[in-house]
Protein backbone atom coordinates (compact mmCIF):
# COMPACT_ATOMS: atom_id res chain seq x y z
CA UNK A 1 0.00 0.00 0.00
CA UNK A 2 0.83 4.04 -0.46
CA UNK A 3 -0.02 6.27 1.18
CA UNK A 4 0.82 9.97 -0.01
CA UNK A 5 1.59 12.88 2.34
CA UNK A 6 1.33 16.40 0.18
CA UNK A 7 2.09 18.44 2.81
CA UNK A 8 2.24 18.36 7.03
CA UNK A 9 -1.10 19.39 7.55
CA UNK A 10 -2.33 16.25 6.10
CA UNK A 11 0.32 13.84 7.83
CA UNK A 12 -1.89 12.94 11.13
CA UNK A 13 -4.78 11.49 8.33
CA UNK A 14 -1.93 9.78 6.84
CA UNK A 15 -0.74 8.35 10.15
CA UNK A 16 -4.18 7.03 11.17
CA UNK A 17 -4.15 4.99 7.71
CA UNK A 18 -1.06 4.00 8.71
CA UNK A 19 -2.10 2.65 11.91
CA UNK A 20 -4.98 1.14 10.11
CA UNK A 21 -2.57 -0.69 8.12
CA UNK A 22 -0.36 -2.37 10.65
CA UNK A 23 -2.17 -5.77 11.60
CA UNK A 24 0.09 -7.63 14.08
CA UNK A 25 3.39 -5.93 13.29
CA UNK A 26 5.01 -4.47 16.00
CA UNK A 27 8.35 -4.33 14.33
CA UNK A 28 8.52 -1.11 11.73
CA UNK A 29 11.73 -0.36 9.87
CA UNK A 30 11.39 2.91 7.96
CA UNK A 31 13.90 3.23 4.90
CA UNK A 32 14.59 6.24 3.23
CA UNK A 33 17.08 9.09 2.70
CA UNK A 34 18.81 11.64 4.80
CA UNK A 35 15.69 13.87 5.61
CA UNK A 36 13.42 11.68 3.96
CA UNK A 37 10.73 12.43 6.94
CA UNK A 38 11.27 9.59 8.58
CA UNK A 39 11.59 11.01 12.52
CA UNK A 40 8.71 13.41 11.45
CA UNK A 41 6.16 10.37 10.33
CA UNK A 42 6.91 8.28 13.54
CA UNK A 43 6.07 11.54 15.56
CA UNK A 44 2.52 11.37 13.70
CA UNK A 45 2.11 7.93 14.36
CA UNK A 46 2.96 7.97 17.94
CA UNK A 47 0.49 11.20 18.43
CA UNK A 48 -2.08 9.54 17.12
CA UNK A 49 -1.51 6.31 18.88
CA UNK A 50 -1.57 8.91 22.02
CA UNK A 51 1.79 10.08 22.84
CA UNK A 52 1.72 13.18 24.66
CA UNK A 53 5.70 13.84 25.78
CA UNK A 54 7.75 15.37 22.90
CA UNK A 55 9.45 13.47 20.42
CA UNK A 56 12.50 14.15 18.95
CA UNK A 57 14.93 11.89 17.03
CA UNK A 58 16.60 9.89 19.32
CA UNK A 59 20.26 9.96 17.16
CA UNK A 60 22.34 10.21 20.33
CA UNK A 61 20.57 8.01 22.43
CA UNK A 62 19.97 5.12 19.55
CA UNK A 63 16.52 4.42 21.29
CA UNK A 64 13.78 6.79 22.74
CA UNK A 65 11.18 5.64 25.08
CA UNK A 66 7.33 6.63 24.92
CA UNK A 67 4.31 5.85 26.32
CA UNK A 68 0.76 6.18 25.12
CA UNK A 69 -1.64 8.18 27.35
CA UNK A 70 -4.47 6.62 25.60
CA UNK A 71 -3.02 2.61 25.89
CA UNK A 72 -0.76 3.18 28.52
CA UNK A 73 1.60 1.21 26.13
CA UNK A 74 4.92 1.80 25.38
CA UNK A 75 6.58 2.89 21.89
CA UNK A 76 10.06 2.10 20.85
CA UNK A 77 11.73 4.88 18.44
CA UNK A 78 15.53 3.40 17.04
CA UNK A 79 17.80 5.81 15.07
CA UNK A 80 20.85 3.41 14.42
CA UNK A 81 22.73 6.32 11.85
CA UNK A 82 25.23 6.16 14.36
CA UNK A 83 26.23 2.93 14.57
CA UNK A 84 29.38 1.80 13.88
CA UNK A 85 29.66 -2.19 14.56
CA UNK A 86 26.61 -4.00 15.62
CA UNK A 87 28.38 -4.86 18.53
CA UNK A 88 26.67 -1.60 19.77
CA UNK A 89 23.38 -3.05 19.00
CA UNK A 90 23.86 -6.32 20.80
CA UNK A 91 25.18 -4.41 23.76
CA UNK A 92 22.17 -2.34 23.98
CA UNK A 93 20.22 -5.70 24.76
CA UNK A 94 18.00 -5.23 21.09
CA UNK A 95 15.94 -8.55 21.36
CA UNK A 96 14.66 -6.95 24.59
CA UNK A 97 12.42 -4.58 22.73
CA UNK A 98 12.41 -6.29 19.22
CA UNK A 99 10.73 -9.09 20.75
CA UNK A 100 8.78 -7.80 23.42
CA UNK A 101 5.78 -6.75 21.60
CA UNK A 102 5.59 -3.54 21.91
CA UNK A 103 5.85 -1.17 18.66
CA UNK A 104 9.26 -0.39 17.40
CA UNK A 105 10.16 2.54 15.06
CA UNK A 106 13.48 1.72 13.60
CA UNK A 107 15.16 4.61 11.50
CA UNK A 108 18.04 3.64 9.44
CA UNK A 109 17.54 -0.19 9.74
CA UNK A 110 19.82 -0.57 6.74
CA UNK A 111 22.49 -0.87 9.41
CA UNK A 112 21.65 -3.88 11.08
CA UNK A 113 19.20 -5.42 8.71
CA UNK A 114 20.48 -8.84 9.87
CA UNK A 115 19.12 -8.52 12.96
CA UNK A 116 15.73 -7.58 12.19
CA UNK A 117 12.88 -10.25 13.02
CA UNK A 118 11.66 -11.72 9.91
CA UNK A 119 8.40 -10.36 10.41
CA UNK A 120 9.27 -6.86 10.60
CA UNK A 121 7.16 -4.24 8.71
CA UNK A 122 9.57 -2.47 6.00
CA UNK A 123 8.66 0.24 4.86
CA UNK A 124 10.11 3.18 2.73
CA UNK A 125 9.62 6.58 2.94
CA UNK A 126 10.30 9.05 -0.42
CA UNK A 127 10.60 12.58 -0.97
CA UNK A 128 9.00 13.56 -3.81
CA UNK A 129 8.56 17.43 -5.20
CA UNK A 130 4.82 17.67 -4.55
CA UNK A 131 5.46 15.71 -1.30
CA UNK A 132 6.09 12.39 0.39
CA UNK A 133 4.97 8.90 -0.05
CA UNK A 134 4.81 6.13 2.48
CA UNK A 135 5.21 2.86 1.00
CA UNK A 136 4.58 -0.11 3.30
CA UNK A 137 5.85 -3.84 1.66
CA UNK A 138 4.39 -6.77 1.84
N1 LIG B 1 5.38 14.83 4.96
C1 LIG B 1 6.14 15.93 4.99
N2 LIG B 1 5.78 17.04 4.34
C2 LIG B 1 6.57 18.12 4.36
N3 LIG B 1 7.74 18.23 5.01
C3 LIG B 1 8.14 17.14 5.68
C4 LIG B 1 7.38 15.93 5.69
N4 LIG B 1 8.06 15.01 6.43
C5 LIG B 1 9.19 15.62 6.84
N5 LIG B 1 9.25 16.89 6.42
C6 LIG B 1 10.35 17.84 6.69
O1 LIG B 1 11.57 17.29 6.22
C7 LIG B 1 12.63 17.56 7.13
C8 LIG B 1 13.34 16.29 7.50
O2 LIG B 1 12.42 15.43 8.16
P1 LIG B 1 12.88 14.29 9.16
O3 LIG B 1 13.80 14.80 10.20
O4 LIG B 1 11.63 13.64 9.61
O5 LIG B 1 13.69 13.30 8.19
P2 LIG B 1 14.42 11.92 8.53
O6 LIG B 1 14.08 10.99 7.43
O7 LIG B 1 14.10 11.49 9.92
O8 LIG B 1 15.94 12.31 8.41
P3 LIG B 1 17.24 11.61 9.08
O9 LIG B 1 17.65 10.51 8.15
O10 LIG B 1 18.27 12.69 9.11
O11 LIG B 1 16.86 11.09 10.43
C9 LIG B 1 11.99 18.29 8.30
O12 LIG B 1 12.26 19.66 8.16
C10 LIG B 1 10.53 18.01 8.18
O13 LIG B 1 9.74 19.05 8.68
MG1 LIG C 1 15.29 11.01 11.55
Amino acid sequence: MEIRINDLEHIREAAREFIAALGDSTVIALYGKMGAGKTTFVKAVCEELGVSDVITSPTFAIVNEYRSDTTDELIYHFDFYRIKKLDEVYDMGYEDYFYSGALCFIEWPELIEELLPDDALRVDIEEHDDGRVVKVRR
